[in-house]
């Protein structure tokens, strides 16, 4: 049996289950396999690398990608809440990066950002990354260096994390939302050109859910099924509808959520995830899972439902993660205001601009390295809760993330909404947000929009808990 079958989208919460059970009763999987998993006295080890690779994603035509273990779709990398991973990282490629564990609360040394976190992982080294997940849910992970283009060609991956005590549906499966920067040939086009960078992002054309365009999945009928999706793209906001079941929203950004509510449409920006919930139709008819562009829906990925012996039942309910409690009463506010700068400093012989295009508090990210580290653009005491006043003074949308933390989201657009948790909270044009959390994780924490290319024309910073 193969890991990478097992690991990969579209296996069945029982098949997994057994396959675990078969997994922990090995010693070692076979050196050959190229990504390993076992999980031996509630320990999961992985093997990872980076590396060039060859994928097919537009029918007919090989691409030059960036892959991890060489795979496009990435190996989901799954393992428990609560129970330690070791992931040996590897990389391959002809250029340093890092790996950063979206979403997960983990300590700083294990958080993947170059010289705030570790050292540049160069060509040829392995690191290996060491940590506990408390909270469960749908998570990712991704180069943090020279991200528009090791993101954009490839390195991107799902990571579950199960429920500690784990929550049976009948069928599980990952959704990765990508559109590559290919034309009809496959070949590469810019992956940023400078004036989307200054507006909403340089959009890829070629649509794929793990890695393909359209494709399309069964279900048991009747089946209590959960949709993992996952916004790995570097630039496109999903506007999600589900066409032919009732479907729930069941988590947000990984976290459940404390009620869940029918889907109408959903936003995930680049970088968030949604857990959507739902009861597969009768055999033969189709579950479509649709990317909204204004009134028009475009298919992402369908289900067809197949015979099956399942009984109707109820959705199992997620139990909420154990985000720590706010301390309101105490709480101080941080103000945050995202700005367009429009600034393009002239390119240099090399034609190397600098394109700076956003602000953060009146400050764009004047990039880093091992012997200069910029002041962090706020400085947390350990234990406190901060509310975040998050305002948006630009036309375009930025998902604001923060790494080590959870957000618990007050209000939106100055209207309290029903408290929820996740790691990116989404500002639409003008938007104001506000989100809190307890500043509970020491570290220096990058906290930038997911827009990559905002990302890299000024739109970052990073806070310090001490
Ligand atoms: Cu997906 Cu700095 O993060
Ligand atoms: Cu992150
Ligand atoms: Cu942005």
């Amino acid at each position: 049996m193969s890991w990478d079958k097992l690991s990969s989208q579209g296996v069945s919460r029982r098949q997994f289950l057994q396959k675990t059970v078969a997994i922990a009763a090995l010693s070692t999987l076979p050196a050959c396999s190229l990504v390993s998993a076992s999980r031996q006295n509630g320990q999961w080890e992985y093997h990872l690398s980076a590396e060039p690779s060859q994928a097919e994603l537009v029918p007919g035509h090989q691409t030059d990608v960036l892959a991890f273990n060489g795979e496009i779709p990435a190996p989901t990398i799954r393992c428990r809440q609560g129970e330690p991973v070791t992931i040996h990282f590897t990389n391959n490629l002809n250029e340093p990066t890092t790996i950063h564990w979206h979403g997960l609360r983990i300590p700083i040394e294990m958080d993947g950002v170059p010289f705030l976190s570790q050292a540049p992982i160069q060509p040829g080294e392995t690191f290996i990354y060491r940590f506990t997940p408390p909270d469960a849910g749908t998570f990712w992970y991704h180069p943090h260096m020279n991200s528009v283009v090791q993101l954009g060609k490839g390195l991107v991956g799902t990571i579950v994390v199960e429920e500690s005590s784990p929550v049976e549906f009948d069928e599980e499966h990952v959704l990765m939302l990508k559109h590559w920067h290919l034309d009809r040939q496959g070949q590469w086009k810019d992956l940023a050109i400078p004036r989307y960078s200054a507006r909403m992002g340089t959009p890829g054309e070629w649509g794929t859910v793990n890695g393909i365009h359209h494709p399309e999945y069964t279900l048991q009928e009747k089946a209590t099924t959960r949709l993992r999706l996952a916004n790995v793209d570097n630039t496109l906001t999903y506007p999600i509808q589900v066409r032919g079941a009732k479907a729930w929203i069941i988590a947000i950004d990984g976290n459940p959520i404390a009620t869940p509510r029918r889907l109408e449409e959903h936003k995930i920006a680049p970088g968030m995830r949604l857990d959507i919930g739902l009861i597969a139709p009768s055999a033969g008819e189709k579950v479509e899972i649709m990317q909204m562009k204004g009134d028009f829906p475009f298919l992402l990925a369908s289900f067809i439902s197949t015979p099956s012996q399942l009984r109707e039942t109820k959705l199992p309910a997620l139990p909420l993660n154990p985000v720590p409690a706010l301390d309101l009463a105490n709480a101080e506010t941080r103000h945050f205001v995202f700005e367009w700068a429009g600034a393009i400093t002239p390119a240099d012989k090399q034609g190397k601009g600098k394109h700076e295009f956003w602000l953060m508090n009146k400050r764009a990210w004047e990039g880093m390295s091992r012997g200069n580290i910029p002041e962090p653009i706020a400085t947390l005491e350990r234990g406190k809760t901060y509310i975040f006043d998050l305002k948006n003074v630009t036309q375009y949308h930025h998902p604001i993330h923060l790494h080590g933390h959870t957000f618990t989201v007050l209000e939106m657009d100055g209207k309290p909404v029903t408290p929820f948790h996740t790691d990116t909270v989404l500002l639409g044009k003008n938007g104001h947000a506000k989100a809190a959390f307890v500043a509970d994780n020491p570290g220096r924490w990058m906290y930038h929009c997911h827009v990559i290319e905002h990302m890299k024309t000024g739109l970052m910073g990073f806070v310090e808990v001490s």
